[in-house]
């Protein structure tokens, strides 16, 4: 009978007699459930012939990139590289405050920095003699795949949706997909059966412009400092409340207005945060999650207090459509 288990040693079989003896793989991963069980099941397959290639783009979530680190190298044993390209990032998002603007400059920036140290590490195999990068890693879903045949789905017409397309011309690399005939629910539980960590295999998606596109307006180190802050109490408080399975996907934006507030005898003026935490099942409709007020409570009472810089807090009530998840 078919069950994951079996699915990851035929899998590793698969990818085994693809790649061959001595050809070599890269991959992008995130920090995500989806790239981390895919770089897992590759490494399982091929050790340290697959290389997997962090990029820092600077507009991750606090300590994320540690985390990410951490785990795939301590604990999955992962061969990784990362590529610390906050700053470069930050640097060619100064000025813009185009939402779409915003979406191709990280995208184009992700692939630049991906192919310069995907180049790097194949200088450095090729130098030890140890054969050629022949193969990308993605960690592509069923709903992924059935979207690109379709119609390139709602998502990606309405967002520019960013991949690494690009690497496929350039570097003339196959594409190896072990998840793509798997739906999320079941990448999750290959995830468990696979040894990685509960907080990883169940984390919410994050999209690959980060927080970038929760920054309303320009981005700036400052304001995403400011974002950064109010999403991880945010999410920290989901998760003391239990709540953080149950929601699908949540989030803290910073939006760039400023309202007047008062603290002590002193007036304030000061910028707002938006709440958002979405249920939903396919991420193309979405209700807003019915937060309770008592941590609702807590969690703006936190946030003003703790967050400089922000003196307001406010909930979205709105659902997909017509609202998108994302405010940008
Ligand atoms: P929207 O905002 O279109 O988002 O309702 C639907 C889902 O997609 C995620 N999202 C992205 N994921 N790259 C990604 O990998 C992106 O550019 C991107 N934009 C949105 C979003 O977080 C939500 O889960």
């Amino acid at each position: 009978t078919w069950t994951m288990a079996t699915f990851v040693d035929k899998e590793i079989e698969r990818i085994r007699s693809i790649v061959g003896p001595t050809a070599q793989v890269i991959g992008a991963v995130s920090g995500g459930v989806d790239s981390t069980v895919a770089a897992r099941i590759m490494s399982l397959a091929i050790g340290d012939r697959f290389h997997a290639i962090l990029v820092d783009n600077g507009v991750m979530r606090l300590n994320e990139c540690e985390t990410v680190k951490e785990t795939l190298q301590k604990h999955l044993g992962i061969n990784l590289a990362v590529a610390d390209a906050g700053e470069l990032f930050l640097g060619k998002l100064k000025g813009v405050t185009d939402p779409e603007k915003k979406r191709k400059i990280i995208g184009n920036t992700f692939i630049e920095v991906f192919e310069a140290e995907a180049a790097k590490i194949e200088a450095a195999v090729e130098q030890a003699g140890k054969g050629k990068i022949e193969f990308l890693l993605q960690g592509t879903l069923y709903p992924d795949v059935i979207e690109s045949i379709s119609f390139k789905g709602p998502s990606a017409t309405i967002k520019t949706h960013h991949n690494v397309g690009g690497l496929l011309d350039d570097m003339k690399l196959k594409v190896i997909e072990p998840l793509r005939e798997l739906f999320k629910d079941e990448v999750r539980a290959l995830g468990s059966i696979l040894k990685i960590d509960d907080d990883l295999v169940w984390r919410h998606p994050f999209p690959g412009p980060g927080i970038a596109i929760r920054v309303l307006g320009e981005v700036t180190p400052s304001q995403v400092a400011i974002a950064r802050h109010a999403d991880f109490i945010f999410i920290e408080e989901i998760k003391k409340a239990g709540l953080y399975r149950k929601i699908s996907q949540a989030y803290a934006a910073l939006l760039p207005v400023k309202s007047v507030g008062v603290m002590g005898d002193a007036r304030t003026y000061e910028q707002v945060i938006a709440l958002r935490a979405v249920e939903t099942k396919d991420f193309m409709t979405a209700d807003w999650f019915e937060m309770p007020y008592d941590i609702l409570k807590r969690i703006s009472t936190r946030i003003i207090n703790e967050v400089k810089g922000v003196n307001r807090v406010v909930y979205d009530v709105s659902s997909k459509p017509p609202a998108t998840i994302e405010w940008e």
